[in-house]
């Protein structure tokens, strides 16, 4: 559906021994924090997880504490607002869905704690299919990336773009969409001296969201690279067992 497929991106995550760049999804979280957050929710993801990105306990705490948490209701009965614990998760943008079509033109942001692995099931095809002949959901990270980096472009002559939507051949379901571009040269301050672009950017938040989606991708490709080897050692083991059990067999 989307005129253009994205291109694949050499993500350090990727391949059967890749790995997070810590240094890059602290910078994703911090374009997500600034920009994104601003009308997506990330709602699975607690602010404990965060010391994956490799923060300590006490900057996490403190990160957390910027937070406003809606909570409640108290002895009395009353909801209450109070700052933000390691064990609270992302607060979102709206109080609900509605809230937030009615506040994006007809269109609710989604919630970006599984964006970068859903791609796969808004194709019509079931999540195990991509997770078994690719290394994550058909798109992921490839189309944030694509899509963020997407909008400079014309539309071909003669094609209609509805009012209030804007044109990205990257989108999955149409050629524009109710995000407006969300992000400019020089928009987040990097603290590492990492380029301020809008590919930088891209990059980093997609890696932050492949990491909020699957935190535990190093962990698993770790685990199928000993499965692989045991049984490889088990196949030959069991050869050497059947030969020499069948040895004295005509
Ligand atoms: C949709 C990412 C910031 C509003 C999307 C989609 C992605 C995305 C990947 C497409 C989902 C799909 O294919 O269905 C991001 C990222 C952001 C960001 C990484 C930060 C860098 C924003 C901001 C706004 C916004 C700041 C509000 C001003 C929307 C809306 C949609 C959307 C309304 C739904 C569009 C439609 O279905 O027509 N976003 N977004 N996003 N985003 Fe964002």
């Amino acid at each position: 559906f989307p005129i253009h497929e994205p291109k694949e991106f050499n993500w350090s995550f990727n391949g059967p021994f890749g790995t997070y760049d810590k240094a890059q999804l602290q910078r994703g979280l911090q374009v997500y924090k600034e920009v994104c957050a601003a009308c997506h929710s990330m709602h699975m993801v607690a602010f404990r997880t965060l010391e994956d990105l490799g923060y300590s306990e006490a900057q996490v705490k403190a990160f957390a504490a910027e937070y406003t948490i809606h909570d409640g209701p108290n002895d009395d009965g009353d909801m209450f607002d109070r700052p933000g614990k390691p064990s609270d998760y992302f607060p979102s943008p709206f109080p609900n869905v509605q809230a937030a079509a009615a506040a994006n033109g007809g269109a609710a942001p989604p919630d970006m704690s599984l964006l970068a692995k859903a791609r796969g099931l808004e194709r019509g095809f079931p999540q195990f299919v991509f997770d078994i002949f690719t290394q994550y959901a058909a798109g992921g990270p490839d189309y944030i990336h694509a899509l963020l980096t997407g909008y400079n472009q014309e539309p071909p002559a003669g094609m209609v773009i509805p009012e209030g939507t804007h044109y990205n051949p990257y989108f999955n379901a149409g050629v524009s969409l109710k995000m407006p571009p969300p992000l400019s040269d020089g928009q987040v301050t990097y603290s590492d001296g990492s380029p301020e672009t809008v590919e930088q950017y891209s990059e980093d938040v997609s890696a932050f969201l492949m990491w909020a989606a699957e935190p535990h991708l190093e962990e698993r490709k770790k685990t199928g690279f000993r499965v692989v080897i045991f049984l490889l050692l088990f196949a030959g083991l069991v050869y050497a067992t059947k030969r020499k059990v069948w040895a004295g067999v005509a």
